[in-house]
């Protein structure tokens, strides 16, 4: 049975025991809920793509409480710098050269010699993290290849009848919906390699440099990028103007008028945080094949677009 217990001094002091002893504690954040364990500790990340089912040994994004601690694990850049003050405690993941020094499992970076590290500002999980001085690995909670995690309930549904979590933090419904913006901060420009919900433009603003995005290429730099991922189990048609005789409908602003629309007003960053969610309650209405509206391709919702479009993609050779 996995327990869920809300957040509070006891899940927070149960949650530091359980890391301490190798065991995988799930927890909300502004983005997703994360499925985490000590990044020191190689058994315990094995843990992790054991309990997801991976196939794959992925890096994974190291979690800590503050740029401080990120900054020992990973070499800072005058660029990681500007970003890091514009964007951390926040939904931004930076890809740094691992330090030698690094306290750090080889699996958490699945061997290679840079890092991926996030400084979460959702209250819940910076409390945590502040409480124990680990680095937490942590991916999205969910099976490999499904649905992101929004809720405890959703993650408690993932992997109900296994052994691991042995605790979920309830930190209620996650704001942003979707998983964090990752940028390659090694070098003088920004790399996007997965839109989230701080944009290209943002980033523009804040480093007054044009970032690069490798998410329309081929080469591919995150390893996790794969072209399925995110999936419901529906099929999904996307850009639709309205749904088939045998589709579900997934709206977006007004019309056509249905149970599930992302944002009746329009609002991308609404529709961030409904997303998966409302992915997820289609599947469960049994719907075989859900029909989305067209989403802009500007601010969040590139980020939007860009989980559809894995979301969508029909090989399954290529899941995670
Ligand atoms: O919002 C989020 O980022 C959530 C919450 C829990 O923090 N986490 C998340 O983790 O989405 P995950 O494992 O589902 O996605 C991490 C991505 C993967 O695509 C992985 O390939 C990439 O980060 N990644 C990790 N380390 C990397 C590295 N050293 N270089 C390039 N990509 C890396
Ligand atoms: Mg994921």
């Amino acid at each position: 049975m996995i327990r869920i217990k809300p957040y509070n001094d006891a899940s927070i002091a149960e949650a530091v025991d359980l890391w301490r002893a190798g065991h995988l504690v799930a927890f909300g954040t502004e983005t997703v809920y994360g499925l985490g364990a000590d990044a020191r500790n190689g058994q315990a990340v094995a843990a992790i793509f054991k309990t997801k089912n991976r196939p794959q040994f992925n890096p994974l994004i190291c979690h800590v409480a503050d740029s401080g601690a990120a900054f020992a694990l990973g070499v800072e850049t005058p660029l990681a710098r500007v970003l890091a003050e514009a964007f951390w405690a926040g939904a931004m993941t930076l890809i740094l050269a691992r330090r030698a020094d690094a306290d750090i499992a080889d699996l958490t970076t699945a061997g290679l010699d840079s890092i991926a590290l996030r400084v979460p500002s959702h209250e819940g999980a910076r409390g945590l993290l502040t409480a124990t001085s680990m680095p937490i690995a942590a991916p999205s909670a969910n099976p490999s290849g499904g649905v992101s995690p929004t809720t405890a309930e959703h993650v408690a549904a993932g992997f109900a009848g296994g052994d691991e979590p042995r605790l979920i933090v309830d930190m209620g419904a996650c704001q942003g919906g979707l998983e964090s913006t990752i940028i390659d901060a090694r070098g003088a420009t920004p790399i996007i390699l997965r839109p989230g919900a701080i944009t290209a433009e943002m980033i523009a603003d804040a480093t007054n440099l044009t970032p690069h995005s490798i998410t329309d290429q081929t080469d591919i730099i995150a390893p996790g990028q794969l072209a399925r991922h995110y999936a419901p189990r529906a099929k999904l048609r996307l850009n639709a103007t309205a749904p088939r005789a045998d589709e579900a409908w997934l709206g977006f602003g007004t019309a056509p008028d249905s149970e599930h629309n992302l944002s009746p007003q329009g609002d991308l960053l609404e529709a961030a945080s409904n997303l998966f969610a409302m992915l997820r309650a289609l599947d469960a209405s049994g719907a075989e094949a859900i029909a989305v509206a067209p989403i802009p391709f500007e601010g969040v919702g590139v980020a939007i677009n860009d989980r559809l479009t894995r979301a969508a993609y029909e090989d399954d050779a290529d899941a995670t």
